[in-house]
C-alpha cells in the first residue's frame, strides 16, 4: 500500500446487534478525538469502517462487495479511501479478508478496536494492520470519555457469551463472557444523562448473566445495577437487552414491579416450542419454563409487551416440532418478535448435523410464523389505543410538525404538535395513543411531562 495524508472525514457502517451499534459509536468517537470529522452524507469518506456482523448467511460476501463498491466510489470522486473490517465477521475471518482485499488496510476484531488510532498511524504510513487479539483486559478502559448527545443512548454492560447454542458464532467472534465494573458502568451511565440521555438500554449478548460489586463491595446482579442506576435524577427509563432465559434471577423479575424507571418490556428469545429442538440448540431450557417466567413477569408487571427470537428450519425440525413454535406464539402473545431462517455457520456444531432442510420448507415456515407474529404485533399495538403514555422524542418526522419517538412499550410512536407546544427532541411528553398501525401508533399530545 501507498502511503497516505491521514484522512480528515470518515464513516463507520454498523451492520450487526445493538452491541454492534454501540462498538460503532465508540469506534466514531475514537476517530473524532483524533479530530477526523465523520463525513456528510453522500460524501465519500477518507475512511470507511465496516463495522460487520457474522450471526447470520452472506455476512462475509457482504463485506467484500461493499468494499468493492467504496473502492470504486472513491476512485471516481479522485481518493483511495483507507478501509478498516471491523465487526464480527473481521474476528471470525480477518486473515481471509486481508489475503482476499488488498483495499483493506485494518482489520480489527470487536475487542481490539480500542487500537483503531494505531492502526490508522501505520495504515496511512502505508502497512497494513490486523488486530483480532481478545486480551483480558477489557478494552473499555481506552476508550475516550463518552461525548455522544441523544435521548436514547446504548451503554454495553456485559460481552460475550459462554452458552454454546449449537447454531451461533457470538461465542467465537465476541469471546468469553465478562461484565464490567460496576464503578465504570455508574460513570458511563451518568455521562450519558449529563450529555442529554434520558434513557439508557443496557446490553449485553447475555445481559442478564452481568455480575459484579457495588460500592459497598456486596455482590450484586443486574437488578442491582438496574436499582442504582435509577437513583440518577436525570435518567427517566431504562431497559435492556438480550437476557437468555437461564440467568434470570427472582430479583430481576421483582424489579420489573418496582423499579418505575425500568419499562415494561422485555426481549426474551425463545429459538423454538419444540423440547427436542431446544435440546439440540443447546438452549438448555424448555418450553415449559420459558413460558413459567413469563407468567411470572406478567405476575408482576401486568402491561409488559413481550418480545423473542425465533429460528425456524433447524436441522431435523419436523413439521410437528415447528406446530409447537406456533402454539407457544399463540400462547404468549407476543408485542413484537424476530423470526430467522436457520443459517448454518461455519465452525458450529449444527452445521454439520443431520437434516439441514430445504430452503423452501424454511421460507414456508418463516411466512407461517411471520404472519401469527404480525397478526399479535398488530394486536398488542389495537389494546393500546386509548392509553395515555410518555413517549420521549427521538427524532423530527418526515413532515413539518411531526415528532417520532417511544412509548414505554417501545412502540414507536408519531405525532404532530400543534402551533405554541413547541416540542423538542429529548422531551419527555404525555401522549394519548389514538391510532394503531402495524409498526406504529399514532398519538395526539397532551402535554410536556416536567423533568
Ligand atoms: N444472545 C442472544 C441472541 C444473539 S443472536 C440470545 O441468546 O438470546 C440474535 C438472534 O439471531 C438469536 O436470538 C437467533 O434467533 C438468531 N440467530 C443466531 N444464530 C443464528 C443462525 N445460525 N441462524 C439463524 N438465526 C440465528
Ligand atoms: Fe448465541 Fe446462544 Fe450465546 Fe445467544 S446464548 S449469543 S444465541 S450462543
Ligand atoms: Fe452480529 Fe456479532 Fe452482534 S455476529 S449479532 S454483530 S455479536
Amino acid at each position: 500500500m501507498k502511503p497516505q495524508t491521514p484522512p480528515r472525514t470518515y464513516r463507520v457502517k454498523s451492520f450487526g446487534c445493538q452491541m454492534n451499534v454501540y462498538d460503532g459509536e465508540r469506534m466514531a468517537e475514537l476517530l473524532d478525538a483524533r479530530g477526523i470529522r465523520p463525513a456528510t452524507e453522500g460524501e465519500d469518506a477518507d475512511l470507511v469502517v465496516l463495522n460487520t456482523c457474522h450471526i447470520r448467511e452472506k455476512a462475509a460476501e457482504k463485506v467484500y462487495s461493499d468494499i468493492g463498491r467504496i473502492t470504486k466510489s472513491g476512485r471516481a470522486a479522485g481518493k483511495e479511501p483507507l478501509i478498516a473490517v471491523a465487526g464480527c465477521v473481521a474476528q471470525a475471518e480477518g486473515e481471509e479478508i486481508m489475503a482476499r482485499a488488498p483495499a483493506v488496510s485494518m482489520v480489527v476484531g470487536p475487542q481490539a478496536y480500542h487500537r483503531l488510532p494505531e492502526m490508522l498511524d501505520r495504515a496511512t504510513k502505508g502497512e497494513r494492520a490486523s488486530d483480532t487479539d481478545m486480551p483480558a483486559i477489557a478494552k473499555f478502559a481506552q476508550l475516550p470519555r463518552r461525548a455522544k448527545r441523544s435521548p436514547s443512548a446504548f451503554l454495553t454492560v456485559q460481552e460475550g457469551c459462554d452458552k454454546f447454542c449449537t447454531y451461533c458464532v457470538v461465542p467465537y467472534t465476541r469471546g468469553a463472557e465478562i461484565s464490567r465494573p460496576f464503578a465504570d458502568l455508574v460513570d458511563e451511565a451518568k455521562r450519558l444523562t449529563d450529555g442529554g440521555a434520558r434513557e439508557i438500554t443496557l446490553l449485553g449478548q447475555n445481559v442478564n448473566a452481568w455480575s459484579g460489586e457495588d460500592a459497598r463491595g456486596t455482590a450484586i446482579g443486574l437488578d442491582g445495577l438496574i436499582r442504582e442506576l435509577a437513583t440518577i435524577p436525570d435518567l427517566a427509563r431504562i431497559r435492556y437487552t438480550t437476557s437468555h432465559p437461564n440467568d434470570f434471577t427472582p430479583g430481576l423479575v421483582a424489579a420489573h414491579g418496582e423499579v418505575k424507571k425500568l419499562m415494561p418490556y422485555l426481549h426474551l428469545p425463545v429459538q423454538s416450542g419444540s423440547d427436542r429442538v431446544l435440546k439440540a440448540m443447546n438452549r438448555q431450557h424448555t418450553a415449559d419454563r420459558y413460558l413459567r417466567l413469563l407468567d411470572e413477569m406478567r405476575t408482576v408487571r401486568p402491561d409488559i409487551a413481550l418480545s423473542g427470537d425465533f429460528i425456524v428450519g433447524f436441522p431435523g425440525e419436523t413439521e410437528a416440532e415447528f406446530e409447537e413454535t406456533l402454539s407457544l406464539v399463540d400462547e404468549v402473545r407476543y408485542a413484537q418478535a424476530f423470526s430467522f431462517k436457520y443459517s448454518p455457520r461455519p465452525g458450529t456444531p449444527a452445521a454439520s448435523m443431520d437434516g439441514q432442510l430445504p430452503r423452501e420448507v424454511m421460507d414456508d415456515r418463516l411466512q407461517r410464523l411471520q404472519s401469527r407474529l404480525n397478526r399479535d404485533q398488530l394486536a398488542f399495538n389495537e389494546a393500546s389505543v386509548g392509553r395515555t403514555c410518555d413517549v420521549l422524542i427521538e427524532r423530527r418526522g418526515k413532515h413539518e410538525g411531526q415528532w417520532l419517538g417511544k412509548s414505554p412499550w417501545l412502540q414507536s410512536v408519531w405525532f404532530e404538535a400543534e402551533p405554541g407546544q413547541d416540542p423538542a427532541i429529548g422531551d419527555m411528553v404525555e401522549v394519548e395513543l389514538v391510532e394503531a398501525g402495524p409498526n406504529s401508533m399514532r398519538g395526539t399530545l397532551l402535554e410536556k411531562v416536567a423533568a
